[in-house]
Protein backbone atom coordinates (compact mmCIF):
# COMPACT_ATOMS: atom_id res chain seq x y z
CA UNK A 1 0.00 0.00 0.00
CA UNK A 2 2.68 2.33 0.77
CA UNK A 3 4.04 4.70 -1.92
CA UNK A 4 7.80 3.80 -2.78
CA UNK A 5 8.73 7.21 -4.14
CA UNK A 6 7.68 8.68 -0.98
CA UNK A 7 9.94 10.59 1.16
CA UNK A 8 10.68 8.61 4.17
CA UNK A 9 9.08 9.08 7.36
CA UNK A 10 11.16 11.01 10.02
CA UNK A 11 11.55 9.42 13.45
CA UNK A 12 9.97 10.78 16.18
CA UNK A 13 12.31 13.18 18.51
CA UNK A 14 11.94 12.76 22.17
CA UNK A 15 8.77 13.51 23.58
CA UNK A 16 8.45 17.29 24.56
CA UNK A 17 7.51 17.97 27.91
CA UNK A 18 7.29 22.38 28.51
CA UNK A 19 4.43 22.22 26.27
CA UNK A 20 1.32 24.26 27.71
CA UNK A 21 -1.75 24.75 26.20
CA UNK A 22 -2.73 27.75 24.60
CA UNK A 23 -6.51 29.03 24.68
CA UNK A 24 -8.70 29.88 21.98
CA UNK A 25 -10.62 33.39 21.48
CA UNK A 26 -13.11 31.29 19.46
CA UNK A 27 -14.94 28.70 21.29
CA UNK A 28 -16.03 25.39 20.34
CA UNK A 29 -19.01 26.24 21.48
CA UNK A 30 -19.13 29.48 18.96
CA UNK A 31 -18.23 26.98 16.11
CA UNK A 32 -20.81 24.89 16.65
CA UNK A 33 -23.58 27.98 17.11
CA UNK A 34 -22.27 29.18 13.64
CA UNK A 35 -22.68 25.73 11.48
CA UNK A 36 -26.02 25.09 13.27
CA UNK A 37 -25.18 22.08 14.38
CA UNK A 38 -23.91 19.89 17.27
CA UNK A 39 -20.52 18.07 16.44
CA UNK A 40 -20.03 14.74 17.30
CA UNK A 41 -18.05 11.65 15.20
CA UNK A 42 -20.29 8.99 13.98
CA UNK A 43 -17.56 5.97 14.68
CA UNK A 44 -18.72 3.09 12.13
CA UNK A 45 -16.90 -0.05 13.07
CA UNK A 46 -17.25 -3.11 11.24
CA UNK A 47 -15.43 -6.10 9.23
CA UNK A 48 -14.05 -5.12 5.87
CA UNK A 49 -16.90 -4.99 3.58
CA UNK A 50 -19.52 -4.57 6.05
CA UNK A 51 -20.42 -1.42 4.24
CA UNK A 52 -18.66 1.19 6.63
CA UNK A 53 -17.50 3.42 3.63
CA UNK A 54 -20.57 2.83 1.66
CA UNK A 55 -23.07 4.08 4.38
CA UNK A 56 -20.93 6.74 5.83
CA UNK A 57 -20.50 8.07 2.11
CA UNK A 58 -24.19 7.77 1.64
CA UNK A 59 -24.88 9.82 5.13
CA UNK A 60 -22.65 12.77 4.81
CA UNK A 61 -24.44 12.96 0.78
CA UNK A 62 -27.25 13.41 2.98
CA UNK A 63 -26.09 15.39 5.21
CA UNK A 64 -24.78 17.94 2.45
CA UNK A 65 -27.90 17.64 1.01
CA UNK A 66 -29.60 19.28 4.32
CA UNK A 67 -26.79 21.75 4.82
CA UNK A 68 -25.09 20.20 7.22
CA UNK A 69 -20.57 20.78 8.01
CA UNK A 70 -18.79 17.50 8.16
CA UNK A 71 -15.88 15.64 7.47
CA UNK A 72 -15.23 11.61 6.20
CA UNK A 73 -12.52 9.99 7.65
CA UNK A 74 -11.71 6.53 5.45
CA UNK A 75 -9.62 3.85 6.62
CA UNK A 76 -8.43 2.79 3.34
CA UNK A 77 -7.54 6.87 2.90
CA UNK A 78 -6.37 7.92 5.75
CA UNK A 79 -3.75 4.88 5.78
CA UNK A 80 -2.50 6.46 1.83
CA UNK A 81 -1.46 9.66 4.21
CA UNK A 82 -1.18 10.48 7.30
CA UNK A 83 -1.00 6.24 8.53
CA UNK A 84 0.85 5.24 5.63
CA UNK A 85 3.88 3.94 8.45
CA UNK A 86 1.15 1.75 10.00
CA UNK A 87 0.46 -2.11 9.20
CA UNK A 88 -2.08 -4.40 10.46
CA UNK A 89 -0.10 -5.99 13.52
CA UNK A 90 -2.27 -5.25 17.16
CA UNK A 91 -0.17 -2.18 18.02
CA UNK A 92 -0.68 -0.28 14.63
CA UNK A 93 -4.18 -0.97 14.61
CA UNK A 94 -3.97 0.22 18.08
CA UNK A 95 -2.01 3.65 16.85
CA UNK A 96 -4.02 3.81 13.60
CA UNK A 97 -7.34 4.12 15.89
CA UNK A 98 -5.11 6.58 18.36
CA UNK A 99 -4.59 9.33 15.53
CA UNK A 100 -8.03 8.75 14.08
CA UNK A 101 -9.43 9.55 17.47
CA UNK A 102 -7.20 12.58 18.15
CA UNK A 103 -7.93 14.16 14.30
CA UNK A 104 -12.03 13.44 14.98
CA UNK A 105 -11.44 15.24 18.27
CA UNK A 106 -10.36 18.08 16.45
CA UNK A 107 -12.67 18.59 13.65
CA UNK A 108 -15.38 17.97 16.13
CA UNK A 109 -13.90 20.64 17.99
CA UNK A 110 -13.84 22.60 14.65
CA UNK A 111 -17.51 22.11 14.80
CA UNK A 112 -18.00 19.64 12.68
CA UNK A 113 -20.05 16.41 11.78
CA UNK A 114 -17.36 13.56 11.80
CA UNK A 115 -17.69 10.30 10.02
CA UNK A 116 -15.16 7.90 10.29
CA UNK A 117 -14.56 4.31 8.76
CA UNK A 118 -12.69 2.33 10.24
CA UNK A 119 -12.60 -1.46 11.18
CA UNK A 120 -11.09 -0.75 14.36
CA UNK A 121 -11.73 -3.87 15.63
CA UNK A 122 -10.74 -3.49 19.33
CA UNK A 123 -13.77 -2.59 21.66
CA UNK A 124 -10.95 -0.71 24.35
CA UNK A 125 -9.48 1.90 21.18
CA UNK A 126 -12.91 2.78 20.59
CA UNK A 127 -13.49 3.20 24.16
CA UNK A 128 -10.41 5.41 24.24
CA UNK A 129 -11.85 7.36 21.67
CA UNK A 130 -15.06 7.72 23.39
CA UNK A 131 -13.12 8.65 26.30
CA UNK A 132 -11.24 11.51 24.38
CA UNK A 133 -14.68 13.24 23.64
CA UNK A 134 -17.19 15.09 25.26
CA UNK A 135 -20.16 13.68 26.50
CA UNK A 136 -22.65 12.54 23.72
CA UNK A 137 -19.85 13.32 21.05
CA UNK A 138 -19.14 9.44 20.44
CA UNK A 139 -22.25 7.87 18.68
CA UNK A 140 -20.52 3.98 17.90
CA UNK A 141 -22.72 2.56 14.40
CA UNK A 142 -21.41 -1.20 14.71
CA UNK A 143 -21.76 -1.98 10.84
CA UNK A 144 -22.96 -5.58 10.98
CA UNK A 145 -22.83 -7.92 8.55
CA UNK A 146 -21.91 -11.09 9.25
CA UNK A 147 -18.54 -12.58 8.35
CA UNK A 148 -19.93 -14.30 5.44
CA UNK A 149 -21.86 -12.06 4.19
CA UNK A 150 -18.62 -9.82 3.71
CA UNK A 151 -16.93 -12.90 2.52
CA UNK A 152 -19.46 -13.59 -0.06
CA UNK A 153 -19.26 -9.46 -1.36
CA UNK A 154 -15.44 -9.30 -1.35
CA UNK A 155 -14.94 -6.57 -3.20
CA UNK A 156 -11.57 -6.17 -3.30
CA UNK A 157 -10.47 -10.13 -3.19
CA UNK A 158 -8.85 -9.73 0.41
CA UNK A 159 -10.87 -12.45 1.99
CA UNK A 160 -9.94 -14.92 -0.70
CA UNK A 161 -6.14 -13.56 -0.57
CA UNK A 162 -6.46 -14.05 3.35
CA UNK A 163 -8.16 -17.57 2.99
CA UNK A 164 -5.24 -18.50 1.00
CA UNK A 165 -2.69 -17.20 3.40
CA UNK A 166 -1.62 -14.68 1.07
CA UNK A 167 -2.33 -11.47 3.96
CA UNK A 168 -1.59 -11.97 7.26
CA UNK A 169 -3.37 -10.85 10.28
CA UNK A 170 -6.68 -10.23 8.28
CA UNK A 171 -9.78 -9.00 10.28
CA UNK A 172 -11.94 -11.96 10.52
CA UNK A 173 -9.92 -14.33 9.70
CA UNK A 174 -6.76 -14.42 11.02
CA UNK A 175 -6.90 -11.31 13.20
CA UNK A 176 -10.04 -10.97 15.68
CA UNK A 177 -13.02 -8.17 15.91
CA UNK A 178 -14.94 -7.61 18.94
CA UNK A 179 -18.25 -6.60 18.38
CA UNK A 180 -18.88 -3.54 20.15
CA UNK A 181 -20.85 -4.33 23.80
CA UNK A 182 -23.15 -1.20 23.75
CA UNK A 183 -23.16 0.50 20.03
CA UNK A 184 -25.25 3.50 20.01
CA UNK A 185 -26.84 1.89 16.73
CA UNK A 186 -26.38 -1.36 15.25
CA UNK A 187 -27.08 -1.78 11.71
CA UNK A 188 -27.17 -5.45 10.08
CA UNK A 189 -26.58 -4.05 6.23
CA UNK A 190 -26.66 -7.79 5.26
CA UNK A 191 -30.82 -7.72 5.32
CA UNK A 192 -31.41 -3.84 5.32
CA UNK A 193 -30.60 -1.64 2.30
CA UNK A 194 -28.18 1.56 2.27
CA UNK A 195 -31.58 3.59 2.18
CA UNK A 196 -32.97 2.30 5.16
CA UNK A 197 -30.01 2.33 6.86
CA UNK A 198 -29.03 6.28 6.18
CA UNK A 199 -32.43 7.05 7.55
CA UNK A 200 -32.12 5.46 10.59
CA UNK A 201 -28.66 6.69 11.51
CA UNK A 202 -30.74 10.27 10.28
CA UNK A 203 -33.73 10.05 12.53
CA UNK A 204 -31.32 9.16 15.52
CA UNK A 205 -29.25 12.41 15.13
CA UNK A 206 -32.41 13.95 14.65
CA UNK A 207 -33.83 12.98 18.05
CA UNK A 208 -31.40 13.28 19.93
CA UNK A 209 -30.65 17.17 18.72
CA UNK A 210 -27.63 16.65 16.91
CA UNK A 211 -29.04 19.00 13.65
CA UNK A 212 -30.41 21.46 15.83
CA UNK A 213 -28.93 24.92 16.70
CA UNK A 214 -26.79 24.18 20.07
CA UNK A 215 -28.04 25.82 23.24
CA UNK A 216 -24.84 27.66 24.09
CA UNK A 217 -25.36 28.07 27.66
CA UNK A 218 -24.56 23.83 28.05
S1 LIG B 1 -8.08 -1.04 11.28
O1 LIG B 1 -8.21 -2.45 11.72
O2 LIG B 1 -6.76 -0.51 11.59
O3 LIG B 1 -9.17 -0.20 11.81
P1 LIG B 1 -8.58 0.10 8.71
O4 LIG B 1 -10.04 0.38 8.72
O5 LIG B 1 -7.66 1.26 8.95
O6 LIG B 1 -8.24 -1.12 9.70
O7 LIG B 1 -8.18 -0.50 7.27
C1 LIG B 1 -8.92 -1.58 6.76
C2 LIG B 1 -8.74 -1.70 5.24
O8 LIG B 1 -7.40 -2.04 4.92
C3 LIG B 1 -9.61 -2.82 4.70
O9 LIG B 1 -10.83 -2.30 4.19
C4 LIG B 1 -8.79 -3.45 3.64
O10 LIG B 1 -9.08 -2.83 2.38
C5 LIG B 1 -7.36 -3.10 3.96
N1 LIG B 1 -6.55 -4.19 4.56
C6 LIG B 1 -5.34 -4.56 4.12
N2 LIG B 1 -4.81 -5.53 4.90
C7 LIG B 1 -5.73 -5.78 5.88
C8 LIG B 1 -5.77 -6.69 6.99
N3 LIG B 1 -4.76 -7.51 7.26
N4 LIG B 1 -6.88 -6.70 7.78
C9 LIG B 1 -7.90 -5.87 7.51
N5 LIG B 1 -7.92 -5.00 6.47
C10 LIG B 1 -6.85 -4.94 5.65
Amino acid sequence: MTDPNAAPIPKATPKATQVVWHPHNVSHLQRAEQKQQKPCVLWFTGLSAAGKSTLANALEACLFAHGYHSYLLDGDNVRHGLNKDLGFSDQDRIENIRRIGEVAKLFADAGLIVLTAFISPFQADRDMVRALLRDDEFVEIHVAATLSVCEQRDPKGMYKKAREGKIPSFTGISSPYESPENPEIKLDTGVLSVEACVETIFSYLTKNGYLAKPNLAT
